[in-house]
């Protein structure tokens, strides 16, 4: 018999960057950034909707690198949203125009959308050659503030929320605020939630910073929205940087506070409600349990809730009364998934105080039920009191 253990040490830059107008004449960011690789040939898929909110966009991007002089293999406005993770339909397209464009590990994919079109690019990316260099520009609040920074990919399999996927550092990621301002106003306020789960899970001062700038980011402020996204970018790029899990090999997953319940709920109702209004559910869920449970204070658990609220995200939603036939609420069948998803021991973080969280490994089912009945109720009477406001 033999044996020999080998160590394999592998370290990665990430580069997570912030700017204006990428693509404007002037701005030096992104050929710096590419010159750090070396590699010339370059290949563009731009999200259909953010190149019909930037007419000018794809015309820029030409120049931009014609004048840098890149070997220029093509850009393709493709299709995105939640719906090009369904299937792989989307990451057939990117792995043919790598191959065509004969893309190679030295080349760069730059990829321009929201983070589901992200996710599904990505895995093609990460996938093709065993991994091609993907330069990701997230155009959504949400995959600004909190995927964009990620180093995973997916599309959903089996009709389970990114069961097909891979992890892969982005060779970079360059958060340009313009994109932010051509969302619809409901998709820019929603991806905030996840900028209030990071504050929630690991740094309190964010969170009153948030709480205090509760009006001024739900009315869409630019500075209030550009400095929410940076911040909460930062804490999700430092998190996966420094703590220790980058590829999630254990089974905690702070930046998945939230995410247990709103993952089963994407997929119960039929991926119609988006992930970032799922998490407002599925964080209020979680904070309320915190409280019922005794780790964390009312007031505190309030405040959370009046937060998600005030950048008007739902508490509920109806799919959340869906039930098997022996009556179970199928939302519990989320936390199982969760589990299989994560591999290893059900682990699940609650929170003791705003910033800062403790992993439980069970979750008392009736208490669950409770806050849900809870969220309904203060649902229902905030929809009775938009309706017929009180002087
Ligand atoms: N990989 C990760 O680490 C990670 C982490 C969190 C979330 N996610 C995934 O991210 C996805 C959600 O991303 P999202 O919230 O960005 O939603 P999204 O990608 O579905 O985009 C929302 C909508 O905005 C449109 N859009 C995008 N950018 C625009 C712009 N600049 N102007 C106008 N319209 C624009 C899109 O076409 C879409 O209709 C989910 O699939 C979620 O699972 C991944
Ligand atoms: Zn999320």
């Amino acid at each position: 018999m033999s044996r020999h253990d080998f160590q394999i040490p592998v370290s990665f830059k990430h580069r997570v960057c912030f700017t204006r107008g990428a693509f404007a004449a002037g701005n030096s960011l992104l050929s710096e950034i590419l010159a750090e690789g070396g590699g010339r040939r370059v290949l563009v898929a731009v999200e259909e909707s953010v190149a019909r909110a930037w007419p000018e966009l794809t015309r820029r991007v030409e120049s931009y690198f014609a004048d840098l002089g890149f070997d220029w293999r093509g850009l393709h406005v493709l299709p995105g949203g939640e719906a090009v993770k369904v299937d792989d339909l989307l990451v057939r397209r990117i792995w043919e125009a790598i191959d065509r464009g004969r893309i190679d590990r030295h080349s760069y994919l730059i990829a321009i959308g929201g983070g589901a079109f992200l996710d599904a690019v990505g895995y093609a990316a990460a996938t093709a050659h065993r991994g091609v260099r993907l330069v990701r520009f997230p155009t959504t609040t949400l995959s600004q503030d909190d995927s964009g920074v990620g180093v995973k990919c997916a599309i959903n399999g089996f009709g389970k929320k990114n069961w097909i996927g891979a992890f892969a550092v982005p060779f970079a990621v360059i958060n340009d605020f313009e994109f932010l301002h051509s969302q619809d106003e409901e998709t820019r306020r929603a991806g905030l939630i996840e900028a209030v789960k990071v504050s929630l899970v690991k740094d309190g001062t964010f969170f009153e910073w948030i709480e205090q700038q509760v009006e001024r980011l739900a009315a869409l402020e630019a500075d209030a929205l550009e400095e929410c996204v940076e911040r909460s970018a930062l804490l999700h790029a430092r998190h996966i940087s420094e703590g220790g899990d980058a590829f999630e090999t254990g089974s905690s997953r702070p930046l998945d506070f939230g995410h247990w319940a709103a993952h089963k709920l994407e997929q119960l109702s039929g991926f119609a409600l988006s992930h970032a209004h799922a998490v407002a559910v599925g964080l209020a869920l979680d904070t309320l349990y915190s409280a019922r449970y005794g780790l964390l204070r009312e007031c505190v658990a309030e405040r959370v809730i009046d937060v998600v609220a005030g950048l008007r995200l739902p508490l509920w939603h109806p799919a959340l009364e869906l039930r098997d036939a022996a009556g179970r609420r199928r939302v519990h069948e989320g936390l199982e998934e969760f589990r299989e998803h994560l591999g290893g021991e059900l682990t699940v973080l609650l929170l003791r105080e705003a910033g800062v969280g403790q992993d439980v490994h069970v979750l008392d089912e009736g208490l669950v039920d409770a806050c849900l009945d809870s969220l309904r109720d203060r649902q229902v009477a905030s929809d009775a009191a938009m309706v017929s406001p009180r002087g």
